[in-house]
């Protein structure tokens, strides 16, 4: 489904940092709960160095933390509002990404934890919008109710996660890799000794697959 672009888009908090040349890929940085639109500018910075990155704020508010959707408990999902927010969130970066000129041909989502979950739930709903996506320490975030009909051929996806995360558990992310794959995505899975973190080797490897994916050619 191509996402109709938002007209409130400008109401969104966010940053936008241009590119440093035309080719140059798109992320969209996507912060854990609790952080805001700068948590991730650093990270966006290191792993493709003059991308353009494109970093909205959630607009869930959980007793002050920003989220990109209602949770009932830890872990267990509101799933109404995991869809609806991820249509809206596809919608914000559809006119963004035309009003700062972004490249959308090579758009990247790059997802830390709460925003790697959403980021997972604009692929699965969304698989036109994004060239691939890079999840740390991530769910499966439609708990059940994956689209089954959706091809995912043209993505990449890199998923990581700690054997030792206590928040998501390594069998959610297990599990999304699957999900993500069975609907024909190029997965690679980084597991780490670590928790709900991302280490630094995590962050090279990370860095690795993002530099063979947009230096493969545009589908
Ligand atoms: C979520 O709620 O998306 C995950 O449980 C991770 C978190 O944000 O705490």
């Amino acid at each position: 489904m191509n996402a109709p672009k938002s007209r409130d888009w400008q109401q969104w908090e966010h940053v936008a940092v241009p590119a440093d040349t035309a080719q140059a890929p798109t992320l969209l940085l996507l912060h854990g709960t609790g952080a805001d639109e700068r948590d991730l500018l650093d990270l966006g910075h290191a792993l493709a160095p003059g991308a353009a990155l494109l970093s909205p704020r959630g607009r869930v508010d959980e007793n002050g933390a920003n989220r990109w959707f209602r949770r009932l408990r830890e872990g267990v999902f509101d799933v109404d509002d995991v869809v609806a927010r991820a249509h809206e969130l596809a919608g914000f970066v559809a006119a963004a990404t035309e009003h700062y000129g972004m490249n959308r041909d090579r758009l990247i989502a790059v997802g830390f934890s709460n925003g790697a979950n959403i980021a997972a739930a604009l692929l699965l709903l969304h698989p036109e919008l994004l060239r691939g996506a890079a999840l740390f320490a991530a769910a499966a975030p439609l708990q059940g109710r994956e689209p089954e009909h959706v091809d995912l051929s043209a993505a990449s996806v890199f998923i990581a996660a700690g054997t030792a995360d206590p928040i998501t558990p390594i069998d959610q992310a297990r599990l999304l890799a699957d999900q993500l794959s069975r609907r024909g995505a190029h997965t690679q899975f980084a597991q780490h000794p670590g928790g709900h973190t991302l280490p630094p080797d995590v962050l090279t490897a990370a860095r690795t697959w993002l530099a063979q994916l947009v230096s493969a050619p545009a589908t």
